[in-house]
């Protein structure tokens, strides 16, 4: 029976090495490694049952009962470590996945509506009840469309006023939103009443009132017997509606090409009432618009008979009237994106 205690005595180390080796286990793999080291096909417990073979018919059984223990208490050993480190791996992941109740909250920065934006839609809306219909053309525009049908040929001084981006001879970054006009005339037959807002370009340098882009508004209005009695009526309803019941309106001769007569018109400046402020100089007056009656030329242009159809029709700038209506001194503010500006409107 010397083998069978020898044997037994082997056991025992390998059942107490075991348990000291896996005192040191922090992770999984390591638990793995103890196991494939003492019960894998190499393993210490697994050579002890193949050096069975040398002991006597007696001991066999007696040795191979205690080795069958010795693996099973491993096993279990090595189950039960296993599940220890899972429920401190639990541990830990529910620790870091408190929720401090007590830290301030992120705060949620909500947008705002641009006053470029604000002040179009209030336009639009007046304009819509007023039975206008809203067109659209390309920023990218024809000479043609932005100038030549306009009235304004090559050479034409108007041109010069006018600092044009040139994309190639023939295609520019449209400098009005007037050529809106002639697309809106080829399509359709009048009665026309549209107005088209849109971004323009010119190429000049950016200050207080000046920048490269900027959004105009256009009017259009064709039909028969369409007279300067029309144009006065319609702007004056819409100023009023734009900027209170007690504005008063005042038309001066100025020349565009492509409206035959021309005017511009002036509103009482709606900051000092006509008293003389520094908003409007000292004058009591704010120039608005530009406006006119359609040039028999450009109709003609279009395919419409002068002799049959008249119009007229209007252009203001959108950046200038949201200045006035907010009071804002520097045009660039409108285009600089400065959220501490535009969380004002
Ligand atoms: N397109 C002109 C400009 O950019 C504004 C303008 C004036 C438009 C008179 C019109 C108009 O339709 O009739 O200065």
């Amino acid at each position: 029976m010397e083998g069978a205690c020898i044997m037994k005595e082997k056991l025992e180390k390998i059942k107490t090495s075991v348990i000291e080796e896996l005192k040191g286990a922090t992770i999984k793999t390591e638990l793995e490694n103890i196991r494939v080291k003492y019960l894998g096909k190499k393993g210490e417990l697994t050579q002890i049952l193949r050096g069975m073979g040398q002991l006597s018919n007696e001991e066999r059984p007696i040795v191979g009962k205690l080795a069958n223990i010795a693996r099973e208490d491993i096993e279990s050993l090595i189950t039960k470590a296993l599940g220890i480190l899972k429920n401190n791996e639990n541990e830990m992941k529910l620790k870091s996945e408190v929720i401090d109740i007590s830290m301030p909250g992120k705060k949620q920065t909500v947008g705002k509506r641009h006053p470029l934006d604000l002040t179009l839609e209030k336009v639009n809306e007046i304009f819509l009840s007023m039975g206008f219909a809203i067109e659209e053309g390309p920023e990218v525009e024809t000479d043609y469309y932005n100038f030549e049908a306009l009235n304004i040929p090559k050479n034409h001084p108007a041109r010069g006023e006018q600092d044009t981006f040139y994309i190639n001879d023939s295609v520019v970054l449209r400098t009005q939103t007037s050529g809106i006009q002639i697309r809106t005339m080829e399509n359709q037959k009048p009665p026309i009443k549209m107005i088209a807002p849109g971004k323009v370009y010119r190429s000049d340098a950016a200050d207080a009132t000046h920048s490269p882009i900027f959004y105009q508004i256009e009017g259009l209005v064709v039909d028969k017997g369409i007279t300067f009695a029309d144009l006065k009526g319609t702007l004056e309803a819409f100023t009023k509606k734009m900027f209170g019941g007690d504005m008063e309106m005042k038309f001066r001769p100025h020349h565009f090409p492509f409206t035959e007569p021309s005017a511009e018109m002036d509103a009482t400046c709606f900051v000092c009432k006509g008293e003389g402020c520094k908003v409007c100089s000292g004058s009591g007056w704010i120039e608005l618009l530009g406006c006119g009656m359609v040039h028999p030329q450009v109709l003609r242009n279009c395919g419409i008979d002068p002799e049959v159809y008249s119009g007229f029709a209007f252009g203001f700038g959108l950046d200038r009237i949201t200045m006035l209506k907010y009071g804002i001194d520097d045009i660039r503010a409108l285009y600089e994106s400065d959220m501490k500006f535009l969380k004002q409107f």
